[in-house]
């Protein structure tokens, strides 16, 4: 397998990058290299919207990267309209659904607007931001990038006829915007990971949308769809099917510091598309007192699940019932769990897999080392591309199951980024590709199935998979 790119300080110039699928386009980067005395420098603006051209038939609206962040440390919100929701009581089954629902009116008007009215979406005068970085995996139309991509058997009981790929744009609101500018500065070349701690009120939202239609996924009828330039002339369609929105919210929730929460659409509901978009639920701690795999019945205490949830949307719930959505990879198929191949299995939950979110990331995404690899794996005789995981229940497994504050790593020695995936993920590893730090040295005590995810985050995917591998 060849690598999408390199950018190496040793070899500058025009690195032309290799499409390997159809419509995950890759390239080409134009890196500007100068040669004086023997050293080289390389040139490459972090806040680029995309490197990939609009559709040449495409004539609307495209995506700027918004990123004047604001300077002054945002106050916490006094009473806001979340906390005012949970009627003066702790966070619990009885009223974390209408904590979701005071969130998602909270930032209704704005959303509309960006998913529904997008010729007269700004996100600079709304006060919503976005991540540096990510110009090489971003398409040119909306921001959006690879998420995940599914086989079809993912969801057998929806009836998904295709394999999708999901596209994924995250946005910041004011408060949290203010801790992406603290952590990357004017010019975004040297992160200050000691600032990644967000302050209260701090609302961090996902838009996720997945390529299979409505002939290919019945759910999806009449829900909104996005043009999306991947490559060819013309755009070509996804729909809107999940929304993700996550709070900083240490009184509502103090053994983690966040309330995690997803939206996911419901043809049958009432309303334009946005109206129709549920909560799916909500989680404000990993219920680390309840051992799921022994006990599958023990109710959860941090976590809700809405009984009128879509079937498609619950059908890939995560485990023992946690919160996880249908863009999210808390089901592994294919895993050697104690050296039995197991075909399905529940594995992780939003907050088990941000939990992660360190530098440099020393725990995989999901509770194991990952995926086996030929070159250098865990095992010399593992095969392909089965992943390793530790068996649900056990000690090292319950690791990804913690309630802990976003102060605190999953993997001491590291430095805790507070669940933000999208920094931990996707911005640190394309920031040390693209400027040429060791990465022999930062992943060097990264499981090796993570160390390549790290390697190649143009095609790594939260599913622990990359994305072009070939089989
Ligand atoms: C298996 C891992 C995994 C699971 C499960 C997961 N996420 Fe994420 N999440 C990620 C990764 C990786 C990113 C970075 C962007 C991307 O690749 O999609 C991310 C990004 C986000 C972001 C943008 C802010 C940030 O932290 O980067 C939000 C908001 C978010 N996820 C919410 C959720 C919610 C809500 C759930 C559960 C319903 C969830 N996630 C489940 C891995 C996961």
């Amino acid at each position: 397998m060849s690598l999408p790119f390199e950018v190496s300080p040793g070899r500058p110039g025009l690195c032309v990058l290799l499409a390997r699928k159809g419509w995950i386009w890759l390239g080409p980067i134009f890196i500007f290299a100068g040669m004086a005395m023997g050293q080289t420098t390389e040139k490459v603006d972090p806040f680029k919207n995309s490197d990939r051209p609009v559709p040449a038939n495409y004539k609307g609206p495209i995506f700027h990267l918004s990123h004047d962040y604001p300077t002054a440390r945002p106050d916490p919100p006094v009473d806001p309209p979340w906390i005012k929701a949970l009627g003066g009581k702790p966070i619990s089954q009885d009223n974390a659904l209408a904590y979701v629902k005071a969130l998602k009116d909270y930032i209704a008007a704005d959303m509309r607007k960006l998913i529904l009215d997008y010729a007269n979406w700004n996100a600079d005068q709304a006060g919503w931001y976005n991540m540096p970085w990510l110009f090489s995996i971003t398409e040119p139309i909306h921001g959006t990038y690879v998420g995940s991509s599914f086989p079809h058997t993912m969801f057998p009981l929806s009836g998904l006829k295709k394999d999708m790929t999901t596209l994924v744009v995250v946005y910041y609101d004011r408060t949290a915007g203010y801790t992406i500018g603290q952590i990357w500065g004017k010019d975004a070349m040297k992160p200050d990971l000691s600032r990644a701690q967000y302050q209260e009120g701090a609302i961090i939202v996902k838009v996720a949308l997945t390529t299979a239609t409505k002939e290919e996924w019945a759910p999806m009828e009449g829900a909104a769809t996005w043009d999306i330039g991947d490559g060819g002339p013309n755009p070509s369609k996804a729909a809107f099917f999940q929304f993700d929105i996550i709070v900083k919210d240490s009184k509502t929730a103090p053994r983690t510091t966040w309330v995690f929460s997803t939206l996911v659409y419901d043809k049958n509901a009432r309303g334009d598309a946005w109206d129709k978009m549920i909560p799916l639920g909500a989680m404000w701690g990993n219920d680390p007192d309840v051992n799921s795999a022994i006990n599958p019945n023990v109710p959860l205490k941090e976590n809700v699940i809405n009984p009128m949830a879509p079937l498609y949307a619950t059908e890939t719930l995560g485990y023992g019932g946690r919160l996880s959505g249908p863009n999210d990879g808390a089901i592994v198929q294919d895993a050697i769990i104690d050296g039995d191949l197991v075909p399905r299995v529940t594995v992780s939950s939003c907050m088990s897999c941000h939990g992660v979110a360190e530098n440099p990331m020393r725990s995989f995404l999901l509770p194991g080392p990952g995926i086996s690899n030929a070159q250098g794996g865990i095992s010399p005789t593992a095969q392909g591309d089965l992943m390793y995981l530790d068996k649900p229940g056990s000690v090292a497994f319950l690791q990804w199951f913690q309630d802990r504050p976003g102060t605190e790593p999953q993997d001491s020695g590291t430095q805790p980024l507070d669940y933000h995936m999208n920094l931990a993920f996707k911005a640190l590893p394309l920031w040390a590709k693209f400027t040429g730090q060791d990465p022999g040295q930062i992943y060097a005590r990264s499981p090796a199935g993570l160390r390549e995810l790290l390697l190649h985050p143009e095609s790594s995917s939260k599913t622990g998979r990359l994305l072009d591998r070939t089989h």
